[in-house]
Parts: C-alpha cells; structure tokens; sequence
C-alpha cells in the first residue's frame, strides 16, 4: 500500500503531529507513505519535487511543532485553480491532473488533513474515484460530525491568555479594550475564550448584536465602579440588521474576514465617553505547537486515519464523537456547519455569569 497525505487550507497547531500519527502507523503496516507539498500543489505545480517520501526519520520530533512540514495553501482548489492567462487570472478545472498524477505515483488513497473548504475538494475527488480518509482541522471547530477539531484548543488557549493580558492594561487606563478573535461563521473561539478570561460582553456570529445593548452593559460597569471593560469580538459577528466585517476578497478562496472588533470600537467610542481601543489577534491564534490536548487529539486522529485506510473505509472523515473514534462519510460531515446552538450550556454559563451577549 503506498498512502499520500497533505495539509490543506489555514493550517492549525496539530498538524504535524497527525502528519507524524499517519506516516509511524503507515510505516508499521509496511506500508510506504509520501507527503504533497502546499495542499495538491506538489502533484501541480511543484511536481515531482512537490511529493516527498516520509519516513521515521522525516517525521522525527515534530510532534509539538506548530505549523505544517508540508506547508499548505487555501486557494489551490485543483477544481477552481487560479491561472494567470494574458495577463489575467482565470480560473480553471484541472482535477483531472491531480488524479492522473496520483495514478503515476502509484498511491493507493490519501489521508487529506484539512477543514471544511479541504473536505469539499476531497469529497469532489472522491465522486471521481480517489480513496480518500479525511482529517478533521480547524481552529475554528465548526464541523458539525466530530465532537471537536485539533487545533481549537491551542487557538482557545492564545486567545484566552490574551485576553488575561488585556485586563491589566485595559484597567490602568481605565479603557474599553475590544478584541477580535478568528473563528470564521461560528463563534467558538469568541465564547471559550471570552468565557474563559472573563470578558464582560462576548459577541458571536450565531446572535446579532444590539449596539445599545453593549454599550448599555458597558456603562453598568463603570457606573459601578469597575472602570474598564473587557469586549471580545468573534471575526463573524454581525450588528442587528447589518453584515458581516469583510476585509478582502480574492478568487478561489473564501472571502477574508476582517474590521469587525474596529466597527464595535468605533460605535462604543462614539456612544460613549470612555476611551477605547481595539486589537485583532489574528495569526496569532493559529501559531505555536499545539496543547497537549490538541498534539493528543492529532497523533490519535492520525493513527484512526491509518486503521480506517487498513478496514477499507475510504470515503470517511475520523470524527471523534467520545469516547470513540468514527469513520463519517466526508459527505455528511460537509453538510451543514457546527455552530453555537444558542442552548449551549456555555451560553448559559456566560449569561449566568453576568455576560452581555449583545441581545
Ligand atoms: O479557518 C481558519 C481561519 O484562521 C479563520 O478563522 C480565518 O477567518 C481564516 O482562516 C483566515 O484566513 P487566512 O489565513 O487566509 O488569513
């Protein structure tokens, strides 16, 4: 059996440790395993020098390292690639490329790490005949069949020590410090950390928010006595009847997301006289190894992708729904996105604790 992996999309601390997880359980098996440069461009662009054999050797110690020794991309969809044609980027279909060169190589399937924009590709391969088992990651933990994604918790773990570090500054100036966390459509990220690190309003993609709402929680603070304020802003939140924050858009990948901590800033400014500031924390959340969660939750999701590819269930995405491990077809678990049910015992937890949600 000769087996290919790659990573693809944003790449979230974890990765190496599957990378690691699937090429040792390979190799037990006798198997022989090759890693694709920078998501399917080793089979593209790159080629030949774009697969690289894995062994012991080549997989040695990387286990808490941040990052991907594949490298990755999140706009080489071999389905809608990006050429540059007279002077002009077109976008064309050549898939076809992808699989004839698999064929050459020889690979019996591929174990594709990546989160819902990689599962779709794969899922497209798959209705075209590749073997494929996915891997579930995302720091933004919104796929909906496995309990959580790799990456998460490492990006949680940032985004909370962040905020812990705000609260000092923030209350020597007596400031509204208004932070920004990634997490795309769903706001996983904003409510663990902000949970987590007590912030005072949390606003998440899944509830739109009142802008009097928040500047009215804001105002209950100071008026009694706690001169500074906390606000964490997922990157998806939107304000009632408005849009979302969109920093950018570029063919062949999923509009960048962006502004939405400054827009909140700005209209607390305004509506208020307390100073505030605003921050994006960004890459931030995405770089560094991974927690020891996160590096277990990798080497285990790893070695379930290689016992799935040795049972034939090709086809499936590793789902960790406790306490198993489960194959899940791609297909399913690209149906519908995960987001914060707003019955969430977390939400709960958050209005219980005194936080506004913006509603
Ligand atoms: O999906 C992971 C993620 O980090 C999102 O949270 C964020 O919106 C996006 O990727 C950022 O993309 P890029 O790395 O291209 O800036």
């Amino acid at each position: 059996m000769h087996i290919l992996i790659n990573t693809g999309g944003g790449d979230a601390p974890g990765l190496n440790a599957v990378i690691r997880a699937v090429t040792l359980s390979a190799l037990r098996r006798g198997w022989k395993v090759s890693g694709i440069k920078r998501g399917y461009n080793g089979l593209l662009e790159e080629y030949p020098q774009g697969l690289i054999p894995l062994d012991a050797d080549r997989v040695r110690g990387i286990s808490h390292l941040g990052g991907t020794i594949l490298g990755t991309v999140n706009k080489g969809n071999p389905f809608e690639y990006p050429v540059k044609e007279g002077g002009k980027v077109v976008v064309k279909d050549i898939s076809d490329t992808v699989i004839q060169r698999i064929r050459e190589v020889g690979a019996d399937g591929l174990i594709a790490i990546g989160g819902d924009g990689s599962l779709r590709i794969a899922q497209k391969f798959i209705e075209k005949g590749l073997k494929i088992i996915g891997v579930p990651k995302t720091i933004d933990n919104d796929l909906s069949a496995t309990q959580v994604t790799f990456g998460f918790d490492s990006a949680v773990s940032v985004a909370t020590e962040a905020i812990d570090r705000l609260h000092s500054t923030a209350e020597a100036h007596q400031r509204v410090m208004v932070v920004e966390v990634m997490g795309r459509y769903a706001g996983w990220i904003a409510l663990n950390s902000g949970v987590s690190g007590t912030a005072d309003v949390i606003l998440i993609p899944e509830i739109e928010y009142d802008i009097e709402k928040v500047c009215a929680a804001i105002k209950h603070r100071y008026d009694t006595g706690r001169n500074f304020a906390i606000v964490v802003v997922a990157e998806g939140a939107k304000p009632k009847g408005g849009g979302l924050s969109i920093k950018g858009a570029e063919v062949g990948r999923e509009v960048l997301l962006g502004g939405a901590a400054e827009q909140v800033a700005a209209e607390i400014g305004r509506r208020t006289s307390y100073e505030t500031r605003s921050l994006v924390l960004g890459h931030l959340q995405r770089g560094g190894g991974p927690t020891t969660f996160d590096r277990l939750l990798a080497l285990r999701f790893g070695s379930a992708a290689v016992r799935m590819a040795e049972q034939g269930l090709w086809g499936n995405m590793v789902a960790w729904q406790p306490p198993k491990m489960v194959p899940v077809p791609i297909k399913e678990a690209i149906a519908s996105m995960k987001a914060v049910p707003l019955d969430h015992d977390t939400v709960s937890a958050a209005r219980d604790l005194g936080i506004c949600l913006g509603d």
